[in-house]
């Protein structure tokens, strides 16, 4: 066991499954298109209850979804499109959280409504997707937008098919649980995936934006989910904190992207979104084949997440064994380095170095 494996042992074995929730960083809140104009939904993201709300013109924000005067939650009152009214004395609050009316005050009642105000969370939409920034209350909130992640090659275009899945663990066993290449011949046998048998793999790595990314290669061994693209198609996958995958698959002809997503709702239930953009109209078609097949593989999973609690109940030592576990390896110390920074009050400095890993997955 190197130092790192040890370390990831006693922390395991210290705090159970539950994970440190990184701060600064933005996360994937909801598909676009599941909030609809003039409507709100509550949901906790990071451990905090959040409103998420879109405007009648079409407008999203997100607010604390507790009233400031005594907690009851925001998303239990109206929301008129424009402002959202707490259902016990009716205090509205517009889309930036500021206090605009308190019906309780009479006429000669002066009160600087501008002094009590419902934290606003950054909310933005791109490629059909709602990304939250979680600060941590102690930087200003004006987050930069570049870093929010973006699918290559589909301009502003929404995703054609979002699949999400609720995985009963921490961030880090399904980040890590995504990222394994030693499952998959385990986890997802499926006639239209792979056979239960382990191929030899050698991939590049190199380091990334606040990640690493798996260098641009053909797929020689290929499923019968690439097969049907046609041709030999190149692909390319690129990691990033605080649980962002982006594969990108291309024949030449034509161009897949996958975006999946990890966000933790609290420090023990996690949010697993997967969302694909296609250039092949033919896939469009097959839309409602597709769907049940990636809700299927992504079920496979949290199932098997879902069976490793059992497990972690006990506070087990946990291991990471060669080539097949340095991508969770990097995570941890992608991660590590990330709280070190923000500490330091410093950039970021990748730990990532470029690498050939092999392993039979
Ligand atoms: S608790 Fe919200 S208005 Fe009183
Ligand atoms: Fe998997």
């Amino acid at each position: 066991m190197t130092t790192l494996d040890r370390s990831f042992s006693n922390r395991a074995a210290a705090t159970g499954d539950q994970a440190v929730l990184l701060r600064n960083l933005w996360y994937y809140a909801l598909p676009a298109h599941q909030l609809k104009p003039g409507t709100m939904l509550a949901k906790s993201l990071l451990g905090e209850p959040v409103l998420l709300a879109r405007s009648r013109t079409g407008k999203v924000f997100a607010l604390r979804d507790i009233c400031p005067h005594r907690a009851v939650p925001l998303s239990c009152g109206r929301f008129d499109g424009q402002e959202v009214e707490c259902c016990y004395h009716g205090w509205r609050f517009d889309s930036t959280g500021r206090c605009t009316a308190i019906p309780s005050l009479t006429d000669d009642q002066d009160l600087d409504l501008s002094r009590f105000r419902v934290q606003q969370y950054p909310l933005r939409e791109v490629q059909g997707n709602l990304w939250i920034y979680m600060g941590d209350g102690t930087k200003d909130q004006s987050p930069d937008e570049a870093e929010i992640p973006v699918v290559p090659s589909f301009g502003n275009q929404p995703h054609q098919l979002v699949i999400t899945a609720h995985f009963p663990c921490s961030i880090d066993h399904a980040v890590v649980g995504l990222m394994d290449p030693a499952h998959s011949p385990f986890v997802h046998r499926a006639w239209w995936w792979r056979s239960g048998k382990t191929q030899e793999e050698v991939k590049t790595f190199d380091p990334s934006p606040y990640g690493f990314t798996m260098r641009r290669h053909k797929i020689e061994n290929m499923g019968h989910g690439y097969r049907l693209l046609g041709g030999i198609p190149e692909t390319e996958i690129a990691f990033r904190l605080p649980g962002v995958r982006i594969e990108h698959i291309s024949t030449g002809q034509h161009t897949v992207c996958n975006l999946t997503t990890v966000t933790p709702l609290s420090e023990t239930e996690t949010e697993v979104t997967t969302s694909f953009y296609w250039t092949t109209p033919w896939l469009t078609a097959l839309k409602p084949v597709l769907k049940p097949l990636v809700q299927a593989f992504l079920n496979q999973d949290r199932d098997v997440v879902a069976k490793q609690q059992v497990g972690l109940k006990h506070n087990p030592g946990l291991m990471l064994i060669r080539d097949a576990d340095t991508q969770a390896r990097w995570y941890y110390q992608l991660k590590a380095e990330f709280l070190r920074a923000t500490a330091e009050g410093r950039p970021f400095v990748n730990p990532v170095k470029e690498q050939v890993l092999r392993w039979r997955g």
